[in-house]
């Protein structure tokens, strides 16, 4: 079954003026957070709460693509998110395989561009298979010229800028940048999202206000939006809502 329907695609845009449409933000990125609150509420174990967010996710993908939205990143697990239990965090690991096996054609067959952020190669032994199922959708999808999807993973922001900083270092130490080449734009460039524009909105689920380590460097001037609302529970109509916030906002960028 086609997951991106063209027709109700039209009728999701319906909430959107066609002004509204055109301040839509280029870059999207979203903290889902609050799987395992809503897993727990159901007195459930929390890897049900990470297969009801894998599915949100999928609408999230949809309705992104749908509307047109240049990048969309995603925080999928976090460096820090290895200090979970050994359980959950297979259980997280395998979701994620398995919804790339089950998606990846339908995401290409929609021009989805699939890029990962973040050290995958560090992963624990044990999970060759979902490293390699995450490489072949980078390369299948790689000059796909739709929907930007960022899958930040096994991701920290401060590690990413401490990476750049090494890679330039390094260039510089073997002359072949002298320090001064060392820019916003060279630092940019050795990002994982190196090429993508900056991040315009920031979402979080579940009511925390904090970045816990996500694109400390590309949010520079995000917009802020958080909910209470709990991942799993995170739907079109509440991403629309997200969306429409965002067309409002007065960006000033230090300006007046
Ligand atoms: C977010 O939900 C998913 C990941 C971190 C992968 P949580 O698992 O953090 O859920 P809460 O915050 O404990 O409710
Ligand atoms: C951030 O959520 C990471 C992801 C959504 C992948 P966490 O649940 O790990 O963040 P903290 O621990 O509440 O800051
Ligand atoms: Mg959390």
């Amino acid at each position: 079954m086609a997951i991106f329907g063209k027709d109700e695609a039209k009728r999701k845009q319906s909430v959107f003026s066609p002004e509204d449409l055109q301040k839509l933000p280029r870059h999207v990125a979203v903290i889902m957070d609050g799987n395992g609150r809503w897993a727990t509420k159901r007195g459930m174990p929390r890897s049900f709460g990470h297969k009801a967010g894998v599915e949100a996710l999928r609408a999230i993908i949809r309705h992104s693509s749908d509307l047109g939205i240049e990048a969309l990143t995603i925080y999928a697990f976090s460096t820090e998110n290895w200090t979970r239990s050994v359980e959950e965090v297979s259980a997280l690991m395998g979701l994620l395989l398995e919804y790339f096996t089950r998606e990846l054609d339908e995401l290409h067959r929609e021009h989805v561009c699939i890029r990962i952020l973040g050290d995958i190669s560090g992963m624990p032994k044990g999970l060759e298979k979902q490293q390699a199922a995450l490489y072949a959708a980078m390369d299948k999808t790689r000059e796909n010229t739709g929907l930007k999807l960022n899958i930040a993973l096994n991701y920290g922001g401060q590690q990413e800028i401490v990476r750049a900083a090494q890679a330039l270092a390094k260039k510089a130490a073997a002359g072949e940048i002298v320090p001064d080449a060392i820019t916003r734009e060279a630092f940019a460039g050795e990002l994982y999202t190196a090429g993508l524009p900056e991040v315009d909105f920031l979402i979080r689920t579940s009511g925390e206000m904090r970045l816990s380590n996500f694109l400390l460097y590309q949010c520079a001037y995000a917009e802020f939006y958080k909910t209470d609302i709990l991942w799993p529970d995170f739907d079109e109509a509440a991403y629309d809502e997200a969306l429409l916030t965002f067309t409002r906002r007065n960006r000033r960028f230090g300006g007046v």
